[in-house]
């Protein structure tokens, strides 16, 4: 299966490193660390966690309905298609679509080739008859996916609501560039509606603390790779629903006046200065359709649960 993964070419420049992000976004006032940099293996396993947990709902919803939903999902893609799932993961909730769809090929892509590796075998062992294609590269980035032979047909999987991790107009510019890596098919996307406040906040600031040790990982991280000296207790977790923007936002809030070393650097923290680690935007499924067509793609259906919590998108390109 080694051999099989391929490296994209990026049309894009290459990306900042961690520790050049860390030092930029933390030398500025207001400061901020890229929420990309959550999924090391520890951040992926925490992220995995999240998922599982009572009040994060969106992972439960969404597999609901895509199990509730398959055979319509199926007719929709049409017989014969390429599946490429863009930030692939665990490779769990496309195992819904490959049982209930005529799928000819499937190609994950994630930026995470040793995690990929991994995962593949077990999903060609599952699927014998799959063409697999796992992919390496940051769907963030401009990159080149050549069509299969003979496959003119592909349909983009984005599950997940990792949409709302962009800001509204890099999210459209996402959405530009995945359509125009889908001819022939669509995007079966999944986003996560505006609601009850206190049912977002609960979501993002669980019980168990999960979501702070998630958030905190950037910090431990840092120390882990980096040799930074971040005192994790020193930092709170803060993640409240900003109801005009439609997004919970989250920080790390220093606790006190502290400084902590980088590679040599030293960066300072007021007391209460927080930094900036993610925005998670909530759509109305008017509003998302809106957006999905001014990115150039004709929303077709359209699925959510009772509780209107989560919705689940074929968008034809
Ligand atoms: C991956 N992404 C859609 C998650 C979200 O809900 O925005 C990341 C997350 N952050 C905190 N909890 C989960």
């Amino acid at each position: 299966m080694d051999s099989s993964l391929a490296r994209l070419h990026q049309t894009a420049p290459p990306e900042e490193s961690f520790l050049d992000c860390l030092v930029r976004g933390l030398s500025k006032t207001p400061k901020d660390i890229p929420c990309k940099y959550f999924y090391d293996s520890q951040g992926s396993q925490l992220f995995e966690q999240i998922c599982a947990l009572p009040e994060y709902y969106q992972t439960r919803t969404e597999t609901a309905l895509l199990a509730d939903h398959a055979g319509e999902i199926a007719q929709l893609m049409g017989d014969g298609i390429e599946i490429l799932e863009f930030g692939a993961g665990a490779l769990k909730k496309v195992r819904i679509l490959l049982d209930a769809a005529r799928v000819a090929a499937y190609s994950p892509l994630d930026i995470s080739g040793d995690y990929l590796r991994e995962v593949v075998v077990t999903l060609a062992a599952d699927y014998p008859a799959l063409i697999l294609r796992p992919l390496i590269g940051d769907f963030t980035q401009g990159l080149e996916i050549p069509l299969l032979p003979g496959n003119p047909r592909r349909a983009g999987f984005f599950p997940g609501s990792t949409i709302g991790n962009f800001r509204p107009d890099a999210a459209m510019a996402l959405l530009r560039r995945m359509r125009a890596l889908l001819p022939g098919g669509g995007l079966l996307i999944g986003v996560d509606l505006v609601k009850d406040p206190a049912r977002l906040h609960a979501a993002y600031n669980d019980a168990a603390g999960i979501t702070a040790l998630f958030n905190k990982n950037l910090l431990a991280r840092a120390n882990r790779e980096l040799g930074a000296d971040f005192d994790l207790s020193g930092f709170a977790h803060y993640a409240p629903y900003n109801a005009l923007g439609h997004r919970i936002e989250m920080y790390l809030v220093s606790l006190r006046r502290q400084s902590a070393s980088l590679m040599g650097q030293r960066i300072d923290f007021a007391a209460g200065e927080a930094i900036h680690t993610e925005d998670s935007h909530k759509y109305t499924i008017e509003s998302f359709r809106e957006m999905a067509a001014r990115a150039g793609f004709r929303p077709r259906a359209v699925w959510t649960d009772p509780e209107r919590l989560f919705s689940l998108h074929w968008l034809e390109s």
